[in-house]
């Protein structure tokens, strides 16, 4: 199948900003989007092309991607299973070009992102990539009304419709009431439903999320799910999951399990 939605030119100037983590294993390179594709519809929204990335290891090569290829339909929910080290987290950073692949291509809406050069590339992620991570990635300095805004103002969205769509995806994750409050200040599941309105207020095409109930307890993950499954489904966004929560994968449109470096369907 071959995409059927157009992109069209990028707008702004490709900002974007990086931190680590507390525990500085998890890093955080948060710009999203360029290129803007519209519109919906049935059709082929994202393309992983014969994907092959390596890490030198001393002397030797460890391949951990090895022609993976896949194909996601738009508004599809993929969940992404595999052992630990298997390569999830390279493949979620080569669809979003944070990482480059060694070969093979990312395409999304028939563009192929592995060609972008900065600064389009960043333009591109900003505006049709949403991104969910484990330790939720939030900025510490600002309130949660500003991380998710941010998203907005980052694609040019500012002033009354950037505060009144912000409100708007905060009641829709239920935090309304603590729009001023310093992130560090809510829960792990506050915190994650902050991230995941920050990941959708742009309405990107394309949605990823990295292990997103990895760090919570069972029952606050079992709160956080629907949250991020429905609204990525209400919205149409094509959101691929990488995840070991049984739970969530059964609830995925489909799982493919990432093994030897390539994808296949999981045998259930
Ligand atoms: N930047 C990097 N440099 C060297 N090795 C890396 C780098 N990123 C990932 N790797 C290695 O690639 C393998 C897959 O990592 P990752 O994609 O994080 O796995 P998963 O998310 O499935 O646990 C691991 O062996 C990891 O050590
Ligand atoms: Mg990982």
């Amino acid at each position: 199948m071959r995409a059927t939605r157009s992109c069209m030119a990028e707008t702004a100037a490709g900002d974007s900003f990086a931190y680590r983590d507390a525990s500085c294993c998890v890093f955080f390179l948060w710009a999203i989007g360029d290129a803007s594709c519209s519109g919906g519809g049935k059709g082929t929204v994202l393309i992983v092309k014969q994907l092959c990335r390596s890490f030198r290891e001393g002397e030797r090569e460890h391949r951990v991607l090895d022609h993976a290829h896949a194909e996601f339909a738009n508004a599809e929910v993929t969940a992404v299973i595999g052992r630990s080290g298997s390569g999830k987290s390279t493949l979620l950073n080569l669809i979003s070009g944070i990482d480059r692949p060694d070969s093979g291509s990312v395409e999304v809406d028939g563009l192929d992102v592995t060609a972008l050069a900065e600064p389009r590339l960043t333009l591109f992620r900003r505006k049709n990539i949403g991104f969910v991570y484990q330790f939720f990635n939030l900025v510490p300095t600002l309130d949660v009304e500003e991380n998710v805004r941010l998203a907005l103002e980052l694609n040019g969205v500012r002033g009354a419709e950037a505060r009144e769509r912000t409100s708007a995806m905060l009641r829709e994750v239920g935090l309304e009431d603590r729009a001023h409050s310093a992130v560090d200040t809510l829960s792990g599941g506050e915190q994650q439903r902050v991230a995941i309105a920050r990941a959708l207020v742009h309405r990107p095409p394309v949605l990823l999320a990295d292990e997103p109930t990895g760090n919570l307890d069972e029952e606050t993950a079992r709160q956080v799910l629907p949250v991020l499954l429905s609204l990525a489904r209400q919205r149409g966004a094509t959101l691929l999951i990488v995840t070991h929560d049984a739970a969530l994968a059964q609830a995925a449109d489909r799982v493919l399990e990432l093994r030897d470096g390539r994808l296949q369907e999981a045998s259930s």
